[in-house]
């Protein structure tokens, strides 16, 4: 039997448009995907909205409605964004499902009994306020290094340092303004450590991930490789942990999981495989392979792997990351008002001019790739329509 190969790209926030830097993504993938397909491969192409955590239950509070009704809007608009840039995918799914809710319930208990959750209390920030433990993100003060006010609480925007909420100058909570307390609160950890040498070795392996994006990770195996965090408290929107009061899995837990989830829907809604299993039991000799961005290598070639070693599940074949994007020379920033929505794009260009742009300038390393609109413009118009384009119409009309 022809080999069986499972391609995701990387579950977009139910939180806001598709921007051109998450189509990099979906067109790079789609164009490996279309690839194989034309080269006769048994290629199956999944991804799905990741709809759980603070941001998004704190943005659907702001509307006004409930997170599963603000999530499933998002889930339309995604959908419609990538059909209209002739991304598809064999099914598109959601992180807020039954098939998730089950998978992600099956991965934590297989985990629990390898012995790999550990309870331990931790001291955060809290709002009394509002009644809430607050993430980094949702506590704002003055840096302590450069003192620029109104900053996040886990990075400064203005001079790059990191540093804790606790370290901030002046800190408040985000949703109502009134200075955080700290509190302990029990929370679960996955024994990432434990799975070090696995690691170690699997991230070294070329076929797994491109060496120079590996060498990225070294920096955190010479710091030893930390405990994960995998439970939040309550208020949150995700999925409550079994045998817990008000604690709730961390989104990035159940968000990986999505894949696993849109293989089960996939193989319920269409028959084409008994369940997700055929591609994701340990023993299984489907190829799987991951198309991510640079900023969650982390997730994808340590937490993931080893939570789906642990469980009982397949390791991933590979992990291919790409860099980002930027406009005209320079960062896209939602605060600053620079992001490009997918929905712009399309409302003024063909679809095929963005594919073909990115497929030029995307390569097997992460480096991040620049749209300079006049660089787009020649390109297009040169190589494009007057080579490519021409060459066919010349072609056709003399067949
Ligand atoms: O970084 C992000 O945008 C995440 N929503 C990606 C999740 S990918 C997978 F793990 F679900
Ligand atoms: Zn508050």
């Amino acid at each position: 039997m022809a080999e069986r190969i499972l391609i995701t790209s990387a579950l977009p926030y139910a939180n806001g448009p598709l921007h051109i830097g998450h189509l990099v993504e979906y067109v790079q993938t789609d164009i490996y995907v279309r690839f194989l397909r034309s080269a006769g491969k048994d290629v199956v192409y999944f991804c799905a909205d990741d709809t759980h955590g603070t941001p998004i239950e704190l943005a659907a509070r702001k509307e006004g409605v409930e997170p599963e009704k603000y999530v499933a809007r998002w889930f339309e608009e995604h959908q419609r964004d990538m059909r209209d840039m002739d991304i598809r995918h064999d099914y598109y799914w959601s992180t807020h499902s039954e098939e998730n809710r089950r998978y992600s319930e099956l991965i934590y208990s297989r985990l629990k009994e390898a012995g790999d959750i550990e309870r331990r209390d931790v001291e955060q920030t809290y709002c009394e306020t509002d009644r809430r433990f607050l993430p980094d993100r949702f506590v704002r003060g003055t840096c302590p290094n450069c003192k620029s006010p109104n900053q996040y609480g886990d990075v400064c925007e203005k001079c790059g340092k990191t540093y804790s909420p606790t370290d901030l100058i002046d800190p408040c909570c985000a949703i109502c303004g009134n200075p955080p307390v700290r509190r302990s609160s029990t929370h679960l950890f996955f024994k990432l450590g434990r799975h070090t040498d696995f690691l170690r070795n699997l991230v070294q392996q070329p076929s797994f991930l491109y060496p120079s994006v590996a060498g990225q990770l070294a920096q955190f195996f010479e710091k030893g490789l930390a405990d994960w965090d995998i439970s939040r408290d309550g208020p949150y929107f995700g999925f409550p942990i079994p045998g817990e009061k008000d604690k709730y899995f961390y989104v990035w837990l159940d968000a990986p999981i999505g894949y696993i989830a849109t293989t089960e829907k996939w193989a319920k809604e269409t028959g084409r495989a008994r369940d997700a299993m055929e591609y994701w039991a340990a023993g299984s000799d489907a190829r799987i392979l991951h198309f991510i961005g640079k900023d969650i290598v982390y997730f994808h070639a340590l937490f993931w792997p080893a939570v789906l070693k642990t469980a009982g599940f397949k390791v991933p074949n590979r992990v291919q990351v790409h860099g980002h994007l930027t406009f005209n020379g320079e960062k896209m920033s939602k605060s600053r008002g620079t992001l490009v929505a997918g929905r712009t794009y399309l409302d003024l260009l063909d679809p095929s001019y963005l594919r073909f742009f990115y497929a030029l300038n995307l390569g097997p390393g992460a480096e991040d790739l620049d749209l300079s609109l006049t660089e787009f413009r020649q390109r297009v118009n040169a190589e494009l329509v007057n080579n490519i384009a021409n060459l066919a119409n010349r072609a056709l009309s003399l067949i």
